[in-house]
């Protein structure tokens, strides 16, 4: 078998590492291990039932149910990375409270945040699940201190990402990378276990007929949401003038995926089902990276009302809003969102500012 020219990472990263003569080299060791993690992972996965079932069925900090998969994955993401000394710390969907990296190993620079599995309830179904990671730097104070990571210390916004990216385990393996120029996707090349660069520069097209919400929530959705869904619905003889279609994977990262190959627009905005939970994807490790990712090529990433990355979390599994993909269908979005509602038009106030007035 001919060996193929395309890169590998290892290949990609040293050669975009020789643009900044200045780095240090840790933030691609960093990535490069957690791309490691995910072969591991994407090996594990691709056993099926056929793995021997470990502990699992215990119930996570968002009182999800963990499967066995969600906790082999967080482990292996642990275990790939902790050793390397380009760590601060670790925080995870699958651990109440930051990881501390152990006294045995140097202390770095970085804070990895991660979604080990998502759309971990697609397993048992044989549908794609991903990794989702994030990567900040740690304050300056743990740096410099190498004191335990605090959850105040991965409070940054997503526009303070240094990295993020997923992998997607469905037919291939992917791996799919922003380092703040573009996107960039490789492929698991299985005969010799390699990431081969084969998506150099990825783009979300600004406009699209596609769109992905789990419409079983649509009584709980607030009007913004209803009226941009009805349009879509009403297609070609509606206000949209034009047929769309419907996609819901219930893999976040793989929705991500198709919308950054071929455009489209995910929504899983907040919603009225269960007050405390304002909106069902977690902020620092699926918004915020998915975002970053979305925002590099070329795509938009909202909470409905902001761009998603200027959001200052308030705590680590912080849930909130997500609206992402085509640029022009996320701006219509927002617009429906910051226009005033139909109920709000009769209310003194709105009759009172002349901005609001028809
Ligand atoms: P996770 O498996 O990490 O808990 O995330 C699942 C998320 C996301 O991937 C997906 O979009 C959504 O949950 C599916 O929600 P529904 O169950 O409402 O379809
Ligand atoms: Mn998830
Ligand atoms: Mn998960």
């Amino acid at each position: 078998m001919p060996l193929s020219k395309k890169r590998t990472l290892t290949q990609y990263l040293i050669e975009q590492r020789r643009r900044f003569p200045q780095a240090s080299g840790e933030l691609n060791a960093l990535v490069l291990d957690v791309s490691i993690a995910c072969k591991a992972i994407a090996r594990q996965v691709a056993l099926g039932a056929l793995a021997e079932a470990p502990a699992g069925g215990d119930v996570n900090v968002q009182g999800e149910e963990q499967k066995p998969l969600d906790i082999i994955s967080n482990l292996m993401l642990i275990k790939q990375t902790e050793w390397s000394g380009h760590l601060a710390g670790m925080a995870s969907e699958e651990m109440e409270k930051p990881y501390q990296i152990p006294a045995e190993y140097t202390r770095g620079k970085y804070l990895l945040v991660f979604d080990p599995l998502d759309g971990s309830s697609n397993l048992d179904v044989n549908v794609s699940v991903g990794s989702i990671f994030s990567i900040l730097r740690a304050p300056p104070d743990v740096v410099d201190s190498g004191r335990d990571v605090t959850e105040a210390d991965f409070l940054q916004p997503g526009a303070q990402q240094v990295a993020a990216g997923y992998a997607l385990y469905g037919p291939t393996t992917m791996f799919v990378l922003t380092v703040g120029n573009g996107v960039v996707g490789f492929t698991l090349d299985p005969n010799i276990g390699e990431f081969k660069l084969t998506h150099p520069a990825m783009q979300v097209p600004a406009d699209t007929r596609e769109f992905a919400i789990n419409s079983s929530n649509s009584r709980f959705w607030e009007p913004p949401v209803k009226r941009y869904v009805d349009e879509c619905l009403a297609g070609q003889t509606g206000p949209r003038g034009k047929d769309f279609n419907m996609r819901w994977i219930a893999s976040m990262v793989a929705e991500a995926h198709r919308i950054l190959t071929r455009g489209g627009v995910f929504l899983y905005p907040r919603d009225t089902k269960d007050l405390a939970k304002p909106g069902r994807l977690r902020l620092l490790y699926e918004a915020n990276p998915i975002g970053f990712v979305m925002e590099q090529a070329g795509g938009r990433a909202s909470t409905g009302r902001q761009p998603v990355l200027g959001v200052k979390p308030s705590s680590l599994h912080q849930r909130i809003g997500l609206v992402f993909g085509s640029k022009n269908e996320v701006e219509r979005i927002e617009r429906y969102h910051h226009e005033p509602q139909e109920d709000e038009k009769n209310t003194p106030l709105f009759a009172a500012r002349s901005l609001f007035r028809d």
